[in-house]
């Protein structure tokens, strides 16, 4: 129990540059003293003194804000920062060395029993306010942006921001990105995951606009050739700035 509460001290000390001793830590610090009920709530729990767990549970989101269901999993040297208006579920399952800011939801989305809550697996942080929604599994070592709203499995050591969460991974660009960037405008920051229906949809119909305008002067310069003079309207000279829309819808 000892060795337990000392890596609890010590991940504060990794993780908070404004902790300065072992004793502020041990009596100031919200996340340790949750975690502290939790251990002893869980005990209580699986040894089926159900309510008494989910009054130490209560007792300590009084005291602390953060409201940590007794059934709920929780690893080693995890480190809740803050912690005021942390909520984690009863099929929550966190990893080792993981840790949360203040204002972090593992909910669920269902009122059905069963896993309904997600799975952080090692070393994941998840950004203050973020929202982490049904019985996800947010892979080792990942990042959760603050105030994302996660409602998708997040791969190893990826990161997520946004509402819905999309994944910044600027190496997997998708074909759609890379006609983009061949025509001249590479604002597509934009990832292969990105999962806001109306972001792709105003990406899309500039990428195709641009198709299109390709098309239309080639064919301009054509009938050109053959002598036929197109309309003055044709010959407008108002730029469409591909680039430039892409990067304020982003
Ligand atoms: C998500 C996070 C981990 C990303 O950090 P990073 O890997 O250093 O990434 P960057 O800061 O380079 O940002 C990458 C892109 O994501 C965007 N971004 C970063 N955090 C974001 C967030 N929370 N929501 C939306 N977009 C975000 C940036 O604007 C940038 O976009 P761009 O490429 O279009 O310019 C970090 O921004 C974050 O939110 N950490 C949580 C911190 C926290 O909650 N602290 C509380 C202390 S009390």
């Amino acid at each position: 129990m000892f060795s337990k509460l000392r890596e609890d001290i010590l991940v504060v000390f990794e993780r908070d540059p404004a902790a300065r001793s072992k004793w502020e830590i041990l009596t100031t610090y919200p996340g340790i003293h949750a975690i502290l009920a939790h251990r002893l709530a869980a005990r209580l729990w699986r040894a089926n003194f159900k309510w008494l767990a989910r009054f130490i549970a209560y007792l300590a989101r009084s005291v602390t804000g953060i409201e940590i269901h007794p059934g709920a999993i929780i690893g080693r040297r995890v480190f809740i920062d803050h912690g005021m208006g942390v909520v984690i579920g009863e099929t929550a399952e966190i990893g080792d060395d993981c840790t949360l800011y203040h204002g972090v939801t593992l909910g669920g989305t269902s009122w059905n029993k069963g896993k309904r809550h997600p799975t952080l697996e090692k070393g994941v942080v998840v950004g203050a306010g973020a929202k982490i929604l049904g019985p996800l599994t947010i892979g080792e070592g990942a990042k959760i942006g603050s105030n994302a709203v996660v409602v998708k499995d997040v791969p190893v050591g990826a990161t997520a921001v946004g509402i819905p969460a999309r994944i910044l991974d600027e190496n997997q660009a998708k074909p759609d990105e890379l006609i983009a960037r061949k025509l001249g405008f590479s604002a597509y920051a934009i990832s292969a995951d990105m999962n806001d229906p109306m972001v792709k949809a105003v990406h899309g119909l500039i990428n195709h606009s641009t198709v299109t305008d390709e098309r239309i002067a080639w064919i301009l310069q054509q009938l050109e050739k053959m002598g036929a003079e197109p309309p003055a309207t044709c010959k407008t000279d108002a730029q469409f700035d591909a680039a430039y829309l892409n990067k304020i819808v982003d």
